[in-house]
């Protein structure tokens, strides 16, 4: 999820490019905003984390780009293209190092886990939208 920051800061096509470059195949894409209920639905599993409330108050702040990305290896692979959640610890040439300001703005998310993802990619997409 390109998050809106990113969005806002004019790096869709930027992302899109290193995405694409990093050997991820597009299965799934929309342009969207997330109400408040839904950026809390979507970060559920943060919902104790003291930064919840400003979580869902940025996510819902104005449009994202949601996807379904595949590669082999695609959680570990997609961890490292993005980098550290804090763009100050992420590494040089990074999406995060390269296009995030802070670890609320930070440009882009990632699914954890193969688990994660599915979750993830059934909360924006139904089965006939991924090709
Ligand atoms: P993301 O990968 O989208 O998952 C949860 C988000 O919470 C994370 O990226 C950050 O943008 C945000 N966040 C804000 N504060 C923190 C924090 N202290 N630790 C981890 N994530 C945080």
């Amino acid at each position: 999820m390109i998050k809106p920051d990113a969005v806002k800061n004019g790096h869709i096509g930027a992302i899109l490019n290193d995405i694409i470059a990093g050997g991820f195949k597009i299965v799934a894409m929309k342009y969207t905003r997330l109400s408040a209920e839904k950026a809390g639905e979507f970060y559920a599993i943060h919902k104790e984390r003291p930064f919840f409330g400003e979580l869902v108050d940025f996510m819902s702040s104005g449009p994202i780009v949601a996807a379904i990305l595949e590669k082999d290896n695609a959680i570990e692979d997609f961890r490292k293209l993005i980098g550290n959640t804090d763009p100050a610890k992420a590494d040089a040439g990074t999406i995060r190092n390269k296009y995030a300001k802070s670890i609320d703005a930070n440009a882009i998310h990632g699914s954890d886990s193969d688990a994660n993802a599915e979750i993830e990619g059934n909360f924006y997409f139904s089965a006939f939208e991924r090709f």
